[in-house]
């Protein structure tokens, strides 16, 4: 059997039937972000439910979060980490950087570190085999080097997910062309969901959730 496609309907019923208190969480975050004018680009409630249950669900205490935004998905990894747990949040605009650390002090979430500045300067420096779960989800251009940094933080049996693995819905549209303004970034995913599926050392699924996401459990 197909998958069921989701229309509106089934959509609105999902989000209001587990994704509540995530849909509160957003409404609270976002109004400090549109107000100094930070883009509504986040992961969406129902699967920020789904990065919750997750991350309770292997017991993450150690969580690498690429791409902050207005800090919504470190919340949400906050809150399923713990107190005793730990979020590293990376973010290159210091616009969206000061909006996410306003956020986190209204939301009294204590266990989050967001450093500021180009994901990929700060990947190097930190330790190998050190997290258990790494959300990739920031400049579509660099989702390769992500990978290679990921994998060497990630540790065994633990889980890299890629974000946007539908591509903002034109991963399999054959017709795009460069006049699609996100034509280089569709590219960049799709280079990147093959890498990924082919990655030796990780097991992968592909998860029809909000713009899709990969998760690949990684053996080293
Ligand atoms: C899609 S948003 C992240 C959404 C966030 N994960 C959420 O769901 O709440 C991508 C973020 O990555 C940031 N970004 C882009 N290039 C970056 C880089 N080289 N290093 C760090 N962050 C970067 C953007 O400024 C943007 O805030």
């Amino acid at each position: 059997m197909k998958a069921t496609p989701l229309n509106e309907d089934i959509y609105k019923y999902i989000v209001n039937l587990v994704a509540r208190d995530e849909e509160a969480t957003l409404e609270i975050m976002q109004a400090h972000a549109n107000q100094m004018g930070v883009p509504p680009i986040m992961i969406s409630p129902e699967q920020a439910r789904f990065v919750g249950f997750f991350l309770r669900a292997i017991k993450a205490k150690r969580v690498l979060d690429i791409g902050t935004l207005f800090g919504f998905s470190a919340a949400i990894m906050s809150q399923a980490v713990g107190v005793d747990g730990e979020v590293v949040t990376l973010e290159f605009e210091p616009v969206h950087a000061q909006s996410a650390r306003k956020n986190f002090k209204t939301l009294g979430l204590e266990n989050i570190s967001l450093l500021q500045g180009p994901a990929l300067d700060h990947m190097k420096s930190m330790p190998d085999n050190y997290f258990d779960f790494i959300m990739i989800d920031a400049d579509k251009k660099n989702y390769l080097a992500y990978l290679e940094d990921a994998l060497r933080l990630v540790r065994n049996g633990g889980i890299i997910a890629g974000d946007n693995a539908m591509a903002f819905g034109f991963v399999a549209d054959q017709t795009i062309t460069h006049m699609n303004p996100d034509y280089e970034n569709i590219q960049s995913i799709r280079e990147f969901n093959a890498r990924f599926v082919a990655e030796k050392r990780m097991f992968s699924s592909f998860v029809t959730i909000g713009d899709g996401m990969l998760l690949g459990v990684v053996s080293k």
